[in-house]
């Protein structure tokens, strides 16, 4: 049976990027949530409120994912923002990755999101949304949070490795805190003012 190294994070923190060369390097699939809901037609209904996104069957999902993972003979890399549907012993390590939510909102602008998903997103990730999804799932020993800001994917992909191989534990969670670093910037009351009331579009 394979274990479940999960990739996880608000949408365009670079999941997918970093997932596809952890794989290449590793040697081993790779799954992205998203993606096999659509494939697998694994949805209920469609969201109105954000009408180019499926709702998940949870249940038919993690039993797809449970699956792969009992009939593969490797670990299996799983990307998604909510991949907190695995059941916590099939998971090696649940890897958050964490991006500036300055530089996560020019992302997500780029994608042409709308106003409102865009400052929903950023917001959840300054609000560590994902991380506090992943511990109170798997747990602090198997959470890892690496900072993407301003690093390339070969560096990124050395941190992971290093957590993989137990080298280190020095990408414990918590310690990344986007609103101490952007109070620290002078921008904390601005931000909050900016994001925190999304109106109706
Ligand atoms: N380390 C990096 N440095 C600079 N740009 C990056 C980095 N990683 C990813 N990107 C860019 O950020 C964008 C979003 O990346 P990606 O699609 O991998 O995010 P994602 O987390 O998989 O998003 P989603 O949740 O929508 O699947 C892409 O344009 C990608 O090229
Ligand atoms: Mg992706």
């Amino acid at each position: 049976m394979g274990k479940a190294i999960i990739i996880q994070g608000t949408p365009g923190t670079g999941k997918s990027t970093i997932a596809e060369r952890l794989s290449k390097k590793l040697g081993i699939k790779h799954i992205d949530i998203s993606r096999l809901v659509i494939e697998e037609k694994l949805y209920v209904e469609v969201d109105r409120e954000r009408s180019d996104s499926k709702v998940a069957n949870i249940d038919k999902l993690t039993e797809k994912i449970v699956n792969i993972l009992e009939n593969s003979g490797k670990d299996v890399i799983v990307e998604g923002h909510y991949a907190d549907i695995i059941p916590e012993k099939y998971v090696k390590k649940a890897v958050i990755i964490r991006l500036h939510p300055e530089i996560l909102e020019k992302r997500l602008r780029m994608r042409g999101w709308s106003e409102k998903k865009v400052r929903e997103n950023v917001l959840s990730e300054a609000l560590d949304e994902c991380l506090i999804s992943a511990l109170q799932t798997y747990g602090i020993d198997k959470v890892v949070e690496i900072d993407a800001t301003n690093k390339n994917v070969e560096e990124i992909l050395r941190e992971i490795l290093d957590e993989l191989e137990g080298k280190n534990r020095k990408h414990v969670p918590g310690r990344i805190d986007w609103l101490k670093i952007i109070e620290a910037e002078g921008k904390l009351e601005e931000f909050l003012k900016r994001y925190s009331k999304i109106r109706e579009e």
